[in-house]
């Protein structure tokens, strides 16, 4: 039976990635910031463990305490909305050590079994905004880009060991807590400059706007992320969602 790993399991995509993969069999061990028991079905082939994706010690415990996997799932992030000028730079420190460092941090961690074992995938959940630039996304959109790049590069270095990465690229999901999170930490931090009100009405009046047809479901993502698992002759880009297909399309 095998074994996969996923970041960020408290809700949207990492609650449906976890139950994909139990659904098919698989050992599951999902991990969250603050474990909780009520968010998945109970399983004898699931573990919850807490990892905190941002804190060294977080990392090294869960990984010791998870023991072999076969595949590892960086789906952990936080979201921002907001022009350059609104943005702290504590906040773009925060979203580049959860979105990025964060998941380079937990494949390092990882990486030593699967190359010795020489098997093992590495998939990270990045998004279709590093495929197209949209307003007011400029930093949320810089740490998942750095991921790609990333992400790439790495399957280079690690083809001789029989390890693989994949990139699952999701479009825009309102289902999920993303949103409704980055919009109390863009509450907290002072909301949008005045000077940008007008974009900030653009880019809310084109939401409203988009067919709901187009948009992504977490289902979308965890098809994604299983066929990235499991189809050693899939792209290494994935888009996930009927606004990411298209956007992938349009190249
Ligand atoms: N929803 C979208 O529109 C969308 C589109 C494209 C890509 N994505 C990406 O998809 C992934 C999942 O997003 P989602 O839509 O499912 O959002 P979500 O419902 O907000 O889930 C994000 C998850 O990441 C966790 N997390 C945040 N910081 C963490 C940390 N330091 N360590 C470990 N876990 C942490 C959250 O845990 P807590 O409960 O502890 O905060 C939560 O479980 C993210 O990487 C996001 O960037 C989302």
């Amino acid at each position: 039976m095998k074994t996969v790993l996923i970041t960020g399991c408290s809700s949207g995509f990492g609650v449906e990635i976890a139950k994909y993969f139990l659904d098919r069999d698989w050992s599951v061990i999902a991990t969250m910031r603050t474990p909780r028991e009520d968010v998945l079905p109970a399983s004898e082939r699931l573990r919850i463990l807490a990892l905190d994706v941002t804190d060294t010690e977080s990392i090294r415990k869960a990984v010791d305490a998870a023991g072999p996997i076969d595949a590892l799932v960086n789906n952990a992030g936080i979201g921002w909305l907001n022009a350059l000028e609104g943005t702290p730079m504590d906040v773009a420190r925060m979203l580049f050590e959860t979105n990025t460092i964060g998941t380079m941090a937990l494949t390092q961690a990882v990486l030593p079994q699967f190359r010795q074992r020489r098997t093992g995938v590495v998939v990270n959940v990045t998004s279709s905004v590093t495929l197209k630039p949209l307003h007011l996304l400029s930093v949320y959109t810089a740490s998942k880009a750095a991921v790609n790049a990333f992400t790439e590069s790495l399957a280079l270095e690690l083809e001789s060991f029989g390890v693989r990465t994949r990139l699952v690229l999701p479009g825009r999901a309102p289902e999920t807590r993303f949103g409704e999170n980055a919009r109390s930490r863009m509450a907290d931090h002072g909301g949008f400059p005045e000077p940008y009100t007008e974009v900030v009405q653009g880019v809310f009046a084109g939401w409203e706007q988009q067919d709901s047809s187009e948009t992504t479901r977490a289902i979308d993502v965890a098809e994604a992320v299983w066929r990235a698992a499991n189809d050693p002759s899939s792209p290494m880009r994935i888009p996930a969602g009927a606004d990411a297909v298209k956007v992938a399309a349009a190249g």
